[in-house]
């Protein structure tokens, strides 16, 4: 594979990272993978939104870092502007950012963070701001690239020789800073020479397991093998599959956990045939203002993406559609979470986490 100019593919891959000018967020455009490489440049608040919401970029904590960036780049053209009126726009692209998707709290986290900081450097003039923002901005993501490496520390100890992972979704490094979360146990086993194979949910309707967990396994050297959502049952009866590691978009207080849509069925599956399901994700994924996963609010997608998913009628052109992004897994399915901070085992506790 090339990317669009015909030259080589980068061997780390970086979802998010600033361009060389320093002045726009440089994404890898998730919606042409696998077929395509390619890296986009954003700019506007138009053009982050749109990448945000098209899952140009996606995974809960790609999402908040390419949100603070978002919100950096979108502003730099500003900062000739009057300090107060510098303000006023900053907190209106900010709101917009924001609001871009509901669920991943990571989104509304980073741009908080970011908004504390301008508040904190709220005497300086705009280029000065720009400048301090920026450096949040990167600070979030080193700090999301160091938590996925401690996850896949901690985790790897769940992975024995020859050990068969099921994942949901991707959680790998195309959906954070680093090398993911779900799959980051994955890597830093294969890096010890352990064994691994790993089965990916092709993750309807979208396919983030088949296009996207399944195209960077794959380049890491690690034996993947796909599976429609709906044959996870049959391939644990099979006895095929040791544990699960999923990753998460909201984790409340009591250890509920929004994530891709699916991750519930599979958990109960799961608990069905005695797999260990555990969820793996950063602090800034956990949001202990949600006592429970009834405060989550889940996204609804459009129709066409489950009637036209990748261009073909693959339903009735006008029939009715139900396409939640995400659904929440009761914390009594969930065997452990695979934090930046270590394993925790139940009964699950996360009041009082605080991601900084
Ligand atoms: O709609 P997506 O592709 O953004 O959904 C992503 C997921 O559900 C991931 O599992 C989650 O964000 C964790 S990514 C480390």
């Amino acid at each position: 594979m090339t990317n669009a100019e015909g030259g080589p593919v980068p061997h780390v891959i970086e979802a998010v990272r600033w361009s060389p000018t320093g002045d726009a967020v440089r994404i890898i455009d998730q919606r042409r993978l696998p077929g395509e490489y390619v890296e986009r440049d954003l700019r506007t608040l138009d053009e982050v939104r749109d990448a945000i919401a098209t899952l140009a970029v996606r995974g809960a904590p790609a999402v908040g870092v390419a949100g603070a960036r978002g919100l950096v780049a979108s502003l730099v053209v500003y900062a000739g502007e009057s300090t107060a009126r510098f303000a006023e726009r900053m907190r209106a692209h900010a709101a917009t950012i924001r609001a871009t998707r509901p669920t991943a709290v990571n989104l509304p986290w980073a741009i908080d963070r970011m908004l504390e900081r301008a508040e904190r450097e709220r005497a300086r003039d705009p280029r000065a701001l720009v400048a301090a923002l920026r450096e949040e901005a990167t600070a979030i993501l080193e700090e999301d690239r160091a938590m996925c490496r401690r996850i896949g520390e901690h985790g790897e100890a769940l992975i024995a020789e020859r050990s068969r992972v099921l994942t949901h979704c991707n959680a790998g490094a195309l959906a954070t800073g680093g090398i993911g979360t779900a799959l980051a146990p994955v890597y830093v086993a294969a890096e010890r020479g352990r064994a691994v194979a790993v089965y990916a949910d092709e993750t309807r309707p979208l396919l983030q397991g088949s296009r996207l967990t399944a195209w960077e396994l794959a380049r890491a050297g690690i034996p993947v093998t796909v599976l429609t959502d709906g044959m996870a049952a049959s391939l644990m009866r099979e006895r095929g599959v040791d544990l699960c590691i999923v990753g998460a978009d909201r984790i409340a207080a009591n250890g509920d956990t929004a994530n891709k849509i699916g991750t519930y069925a599979l958990a109960v599956v799961a608990r069905h045939h005695g797999v260990p399901f555990y969820v793996a994700a950063p602090s800034s994924t956990i949001d202990h203002a949600a006592p429970n996963g009834e405060a989550i609010v889940i996204e609804q997608r459009g129709a066409e993406e489950v009637r036209r998913g990748f261009g073909t009628l693959t339903a009735p052109e006008d029939v009715a559609v139900y396409n939640p992004a995400f659904d929440v897994t009761p914390a009594a399915l969930i065997s452990g979470f695979v934090t930046d901070r270590g394993i925790v085992r139940p009964p699950f506790d996360f009041r009082g986490w605080n991601a900084a």
